[in-house]
């Protein structure tokens, strides 16, 4: 068993301005994780409704025993739901820090990495899926579809025959397998491994990261209270895009004309910040 260091929370303090927690007012965390923005919030009196859609970031929050924090494996898509269950109609605010977390990354039983061996699998919660089924059965065209828009992957094509030409061998069933096909279709790349954006691509199909989104901030900005914050972290430009047109089109009053960037102190100690973007706005007080 390989030992999993800590999730470094992202954007913290920029999060945790944007939010303007105040004590006693009931915040959703909608993407706990290792609880790390969750805590800033308890720590300045809020009290935390945490989500995770992963049983294992859970079990690992409800471990910490906080006071303030009531913890839910839900996929943030139903967060309505998970309000009603709770007894609560307006939060005073609401954050989420989207994406994998290092927990996900480092772990090679959940095949996220394209550098540790493990099960082609990148599922996030108990739904969807399997990375391996995908890869594995999905037509030619359809393949090259999703490498090409969830990756914004120029090799698409020539990725997407690879696949199709080795899976007729064998079943392609491990990260490191389909991380070596994509390498031998496009050969070396300077910025990054080559197969960073199909890995990419595969794990926003995989959990349908874009649809969870867009129907978790429609109901996040029902469900503020009037003066509650929505404050989102997203991790590459197709998420960032769809946050910023919703955000415009929402009614909230946008707090971030331009999206909020970690410093370069913050990216040189956490490389995982290099590409998160916070976009934050506000309900109108009625
Ligand atoms: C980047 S981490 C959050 C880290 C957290 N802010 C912290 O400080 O530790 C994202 C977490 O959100 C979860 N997640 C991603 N998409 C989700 C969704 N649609 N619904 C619920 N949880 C989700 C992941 O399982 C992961 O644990």
């Amino acid at each position: 068993m390989e030992h999993i260091t800590q999730h470094v929370p992202v954007l913290y303090q920029e999060a945790l301005d944007f939010l303007k927690v105040e004590p006693g007012k009931v915040y959703v965390d909608a993407t706990l994780g290792g609880a790390g923005h969750a805590r800033g919030i308890l720590e300045r009196g809020g009290r935390v409704l945490g989500l995770d859609q992963d049983p294992e970031a859970v079990a690992r929050a409800r471990a910490l025993g906080l006071p303030g924090l009531q913890v839910y494996q839900a996929n943030f898509r139903r967060l309505k739901e998970v309000l009603r269950q709770a007894g609560v109609e307006r939060v005073a605010g609401i954050l989420a820090d989207l994406g994998v977390s290092s927990f996900h990354l480092e772990d090679p039983r959940r095949g996220f990495s394209y550098q540790r061996e493990g099960p082609l699998d990148m599922r996030m919660g108990e739904e969807g899926p399997r990375a391996a089924e995908v890869v594995n059965t999905l037509p030619l065209e359809a393949l090259y579809r999703l490498l090409r828009d969830l990756g914004e992957e120029r090799e698409a094509y020539r990725i997407a025959q690879a696949i199709v030409a080795a899976r007729k061998k064998k079943p392609i069933e491990t990260t490191t397998e389909l991380a070596e096909i994509v390498r031998q279709a496009v050969g070396f790349r300077k910025a990054g491994h080559p197969a960073r954006k199909t890995f990419q691509a595969l794990r926003m199909y995989v959990n349908d990261e874009l649809g969870a989104l867009e129907e978790f901030l429609a109901q996040a900005a029902e469900v503020l209270a009037p003066g509650g914050r929505l404050v989102v972290i997203a991790f590459h430009s197709l998420e960032d895009r769809l946050v910023k047109r919703f955000l415009r089109a929402s009614g909230l009053k946008v707090l971030t004309k331009k999206p909020v960037l970690p410093s370069p102190e913050e990216v040189a100690k956490n490389p995982r910040a290099r590409s998160a973007k916070l976009r934050a706005a506000e309900k109108e007080a009625s």
